[in-house]
C-alpha cells in the first residue's frame, strides 16, 4: 500500500504514514503561472492500494481539482484502487436544493469522485448523517468524539460537568459524546442565526448546567457560535467553559474571536491543518490520525 498526500494537510498525511510504518510517497505537484496544476506520480503504484490524503478546505476548489488529478494520475499509472481521505468534506452543506434554482454542489463533487475512480471515501463528522447515502462507493464516516471523550476522561472532568450543544443541531452529537462519558448529563443552547447579517444570537439553554461546561460542536468558522455559546454560559453561572470541535475552518479572524471569548481552552483536531499563524494561546489540537490509520488498516 501507498500513501500520497495533496498540499492541503500534509502534516495529517505524514502522521497517518508514520502510524501505518509507512512514508508518505512523492508526487511532483507544479504550479503553472496561471494557476494550474499539473500532478506526476514518481513511484510505481502498479497493482497497488493506494491512499490519498486531501482536507478540502479553503481554497476548496483548487484542494478538490489536485484531489481528482492525485486519483487521476494514480489510476492512469495503474493503481489497483485508490482511497480518498478527506477529513473534511468540502461542499458537505450544500447538500440539497435550499431555494429553486441551485446546484447541489455537493452531489457534483461526489459524482466526480466517483466517475475518476476513488473506490472509498474516508471523511469525518459530516454534518449532516445522510451525506454518505449520496455516494454509490463504500465510505467510512468516522469521528473525533471517541477522541475528546478520551481528552475529557484525562481532564478529569468526568462528574464535574455537563456536555453543551451549542444549538439544536447538535443534540445528536452531544448525545453521542455523553453515551461514551457514562452518560454525563447534557444540555443544548438556542441558537439563532440571522440568515442575512450571519449574526448569531443565544439566549436560552435547555437543560441544568453546573460549574464546568464542555461545548461540543461539530466545526468552527467564524467563531461567532462558540464566542455567543461561551458568553451565554458564563452569563448563567457556569464559572470554566471548555470547548470542543472536529473541524478547525477558521475563516476572516476566528482566532481571535475564540482567543477573546469567555472559554477557557479550546480543542480541535487536525482534520484541517491550523497554520502557525492561525493558532491562538488557548487553542490545543489533538490528532485523528491514529483513528484514520485504523481503519486503513482494516482494508
Ligand atoms: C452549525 O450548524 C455548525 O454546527 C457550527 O456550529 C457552525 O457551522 C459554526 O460556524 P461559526 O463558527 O461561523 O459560528
Amino acid at each position: 500500500m501507498k500513501i500520497f498526500s495533496g498540499c492541503s494537510n500534509k502534516p495529517l498525511a505524514e502522521k497517518v504514514a508514520k502510524q501505518l510504518g509507512r512514508e508518505v510517497s512523492p508526487l511532483d505537484i507544479h504550479i503553472f503561472p496561471d494557476g494550474e496544476r499539473r500532478v506526476r506520480v514518481l513511484d510505481s503504484v502498479v497493482d497497488e492500494d493506494t491512499v490519498v490524503v486531501q482536507s478540502c478546505v479553503p481554497p476548496v476548489d483548487t484542494n478538490y481539482m489536485e484531489l481528482f488529478f492525485i486519483v487521476d494520475a494514480l489510476k492512469r499509472s495503474g493503481a489497483k484502487s485508490v482511497t480518498a481521505v478527506i477529513p473534511y468534506l468540502g461542499y458537505q452543506r450544500q447538500d440539497h436544493v435550499f431555494r429553486s434554482g441551485e446546484a447541489v454542489s455537493l452531489e457534483v463533487i461526489v459524482r466526480t469522485l466517483e466517475s475518476i475512480g476513488v473506490g472509498k471515501i474516508i471523511v469525518f463528522d459530516l454534518h449532516s448523517i445522510k451525506t454518505p447515502e449520496l455516494f454509490r462507493i463504500p465510505v467510512s464516516h468516522l469521528s473525533a468524539l471517541p477522541l475528546f471523550a478520551g481528552k475529557i476522561r484525562e481532564i478529569g472532568y468526568i462528574g464535574e460537568a455537563v456536555l453543551v450543544s451549542p444549538d439544536m443541531g447538535g443534540v445528536r452529537r452531544v448525545k453521542l459524546i455523553s453515551e461514551m462519558l457514562d452518560n454525563m448529563p447534557q444540555a443544548a443552547i438556542v441558537k439563532n442565526r440571522n440568515l442575512q447579517t450571519g449574526e448569531v444570537t443565544a439566549e436560552q439553554v435547555q437543560g441544568v448546567l453546573t460549574r464546568r461546561a464542555i461545548i461540543v460542536d461539530d466545526m468552527i468558522s467564524s467563531g461567532a457560535t462558540i464566542f455567543t455559546a461561551a458568553a451565554l454560559l458564563k452569563e448563567k453561572g457556569v464559572e470554566e467553559v471548555v470547548v470542543f470541535a472536529t473541524h478547525p475552518v477558521f475563516s476572516e479572524n476566528a482566532p481571535t474571536v475564540l482567543q477573546d471569548c469567555l472559554a477557557e481552552k479550546v480543542f480541535v483536531s487536525d482534520t484541517i491543518d491550523v497554520p502557525e499563524k492561525k493558532r491562538f494561546a488557548k487553542l490545543e489540537v489533538l490528532s485523528v490520525a491514529k483513528i484514520i490509520a485504523e481503519e486503513i488498516r482494516k482494508q
